[in-house]
């Protein structure tokens, strides 16, 4: 039917006839002349119907904004003094010959056009198809297409095979509760959909393939955020007989190759490493955000001994932490933003947020609700380690380490970018020597996943303190953003079972749900790991979007749901006799 793309139109084709199709983003009828701004994919163009085409003009008269029309015309220059610069068909319109209505549109629920954010997303969820008619939100799919794009050809370059696993499969362990889906022919029997396709990828490297990748979809039912959702796609990519640095090599030359020729941005070789301890000593957060200049400093050592109950307890206590976060300029910060910050880092159970405003030189500058508790030796220690200045405001955090880590690690990110600190940047890391499990209530969890491999040789070594073992595993972090993370894995059967045995799985229910793997083990299972990127966050980091959802063309909204197919959705009664289940009534 068409010719070109209106977006392409440009003095190029000068006087050529050409046929173009696409949406009538605006009509303007001016004194005889009807302009239609023409949209498509690649952009719009400007058409001029000129009374004298009657056809086409009486056409034209009855159009309406979204109609579909094919126009044939003539490339011409705009007249002087009305190019416009914006466009890039901005020199150009096409004088029509002939146009035809392919479809007409019925007004719509919103404009196409910047007014866009006066919409809830509710209703552009609704309407999906009309919000990717928004320039900005097709840009955005055909940069993830490149991003895709780039990634496989590196892979497939460097001797990547790629492989499909399964979506109907059993549970994976990555956190997260599973989606189920009933088995008509098992009935009372369940698939899991994969949080991951881990143990599939394991299974691969058992089966001799070396290398593996592919962009797949994971499934995991958790509480939602802008970064995160219940559908989402990982780069997954497993490896054999290669140890954590040279799985950390290959994938940083990728991500530093996708960067170059995407961006045009040049990221350190190599990336900078840090390990999970320093991470959470310096910045409260495994997944610091090194754009934002702000860091916390020990101050326990020094409140030991005050007669401030709240500082000196967790002083004392070996899993306590006091510390201190300066912030430079923040003497401006009024006593209402700082009852603020207080309330937002309550909810990570912070009980206060204690300060000292440094108002002016010597001790009669200070300003603080605290400063009566504490010597001046302590005052002084304080003011040289955090390095403060007069003009700053120092925050303090004091309870068990993981409140404080919590609560000051998001007071920096806050007041980082209130204050306007965020530098304009791409800082990327690798976060290093995490723990191998987590301690919840007298449990241990796994830190990664249950097959990642502790920095122990043997099973002897392991049990010595596992508390305290650390994992072959790590982060990629993007500008505060988890983009990426895998580990070494376990490849011995006797190992794997000690660490189920310390997940709480004893021998019986490991043979019951991971015997496949384990028998593998036994079998001949060669050294391996891998790592996986969460495909849908570096895109969304990369095109600058706020939310993950404007970066997946049909995304779910926070409550896990889709208003354009209005899904999850009940079932016929007859589906569910087929599969053995009856609902419970629920009160609603
Ligand atoms: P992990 O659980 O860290 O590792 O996931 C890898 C990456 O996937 C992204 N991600 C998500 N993105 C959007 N929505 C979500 N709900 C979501 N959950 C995770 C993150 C994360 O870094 N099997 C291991 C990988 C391995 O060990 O090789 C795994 O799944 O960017
Ligand atoms: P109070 O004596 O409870 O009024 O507290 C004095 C100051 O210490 C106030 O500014 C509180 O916000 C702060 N504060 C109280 N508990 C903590 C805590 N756990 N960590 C940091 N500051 C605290």
């Amino acid at each position: 039917m068409r010719s070109h793309y209106c977006g392409q139109m440009t003095t190029e084709f000068l006087d050529q006839e050409v046929k173009l199709a696409g949406w009538v983003h605006r009509r303007r009828d001016h004194g005889g002349v009807i302009f239609i701004d023409l949209r498509d994919r690649e952009g719009i163009v400007q058409v001029v119907v000129a009374p004298e085409q009657k056809e086409a003009f009486s056409k034209a008269e009855s159009i309406r904004s979204e109609f579909v029309v094919l126009v044939k015309g003539k490339v011409k220059r705009r007249p002087a003094g009305t190019v416009n610069p914006n466009l890039r068909t901005g020199e150009i319109e096409v004088e029509a010959s002939a146009l035809t209505i392919l479809n007409r549109s019925e007004p719509l629920p919103f404009p196409i056009d910047d007014e866009f954010h006066e919409v809830g997303e509710e209703i552009r969820l609704k309407y999906r198809y009309l919000d990717i008619r928004r320039p900005e939100m097709l840009e955005r799919l055909k940069t993830r297409a490149n991003i895709s794009r780039y990634l496989r050809k590196y892979l497939d370059e460097n001797g990547f095979i790629d492989v499909e696993t399964p979506c109907l499969t059993r549970a994976t362990p990555e956190g997260a509760r599973d989606y189920l889906v009933p088995s008509r022919t098992k009935p009372g029997s369940f698939f899991a959909l994969p949080q991951s396709p881990q143990q599939f990828k394991q299974l691969l490297m058992m089966a001799g393939v070396d290398r593996y990748y592919q962009i797949v979809r994971c499934f995991r039912d958790e509480d939602l955020r802008a970064d995160r959702q219940p559908e989402f796609t990982q780069l997954d990519i497993e490896t054999s007989f290669l140890v954590e640095h040279e799985i950390q090599a290959l994938m940083e030359t990728m991500i530093r190759g996708m960067f170059a020729e995407l961006l045009h941005v040049t990221l350190p070789d190599p990336f900078p490493r840090i390990t999970y301890a320093e991470a959470m000593n310096r910045y409260g957060s495994d997944k610091p955000d090194l754009r934002i200049p702000l860091e916390l400093v020990e101050v326990g050592d020094l409140m030991k001994e005050v007669e401030f109950n709240v500082f000196a307890e967790p002083a004392k206590d070996p899993h306590g932490r006091v510390a201190a976060l300066c912030v430079p300029g923040g003497a401006v910060i009024s006593r209402k933003e700082i009852d603020d910050y207080t309330n937002y880092i309550s909810v990570f159970g912070a009980r206060g947020l204690a300060y000292i405003k440094v108002n002016g030189e010597g001790k009669e500058g200070l300003q603080s609700p605290i400063l009566k508790f504490l010597p001046d030796a302590v005052v002084d220690g304080i003011l040289e380690r955090t390095n403060a200045k007069v003009g700053d405001i120092i925050f303090f955090g004091a309870d068990k380490a993981s409140v404080v880590n919590e609560a000051l690690g998001a007071l920096r990110l806050k007041v980082g970018h209130d204050r306007g600190l965020v530098e304009a940047d791409w800082r990327i890391l690798w976060v290093v020597d995490f723990p191998m499990f987590e301690k919840g209530e007298g449990r241990l969890s796994a830190c990664h996943h249950p097959f990642t491999s502790p920095k122990a040789e043997t099973v002897e070594e392991l049990m010595k303190d596992p508390h305290n073992m650390l994992a072959r595993a790590y982060d990629m972090v993007l500008n505060g953003s988890e983009i990426g993370g895998g580990s070494v894995r376990i490849n011995s059967p006797e190992m794997q079972k000690a660490v189920f045995n310390l997940l709480n799985i004893n021998d019986q229910e490991a043979e019951e749900k991971f015997g496949h793997l384990l028998t593998a083990m036994r079998l001949g299972c060669p050294p391996h790991g891998g790592i996986a990127f969460g495909l849908d966050r570096l895109v969304m980091l990369i095109t600058g979007a706020a939310s993950i959802r404007d970066v997946i063309a049909f995304p779910k909204t926070q409550t896990a749901s889709c208003p354009l197919m209005d899904a999850p959705a009940p079932v016929e009664p007859e589906q569910l006799i087929e599969l053995g289940i009856r609902v419970a009534k629920t009160k609603e």
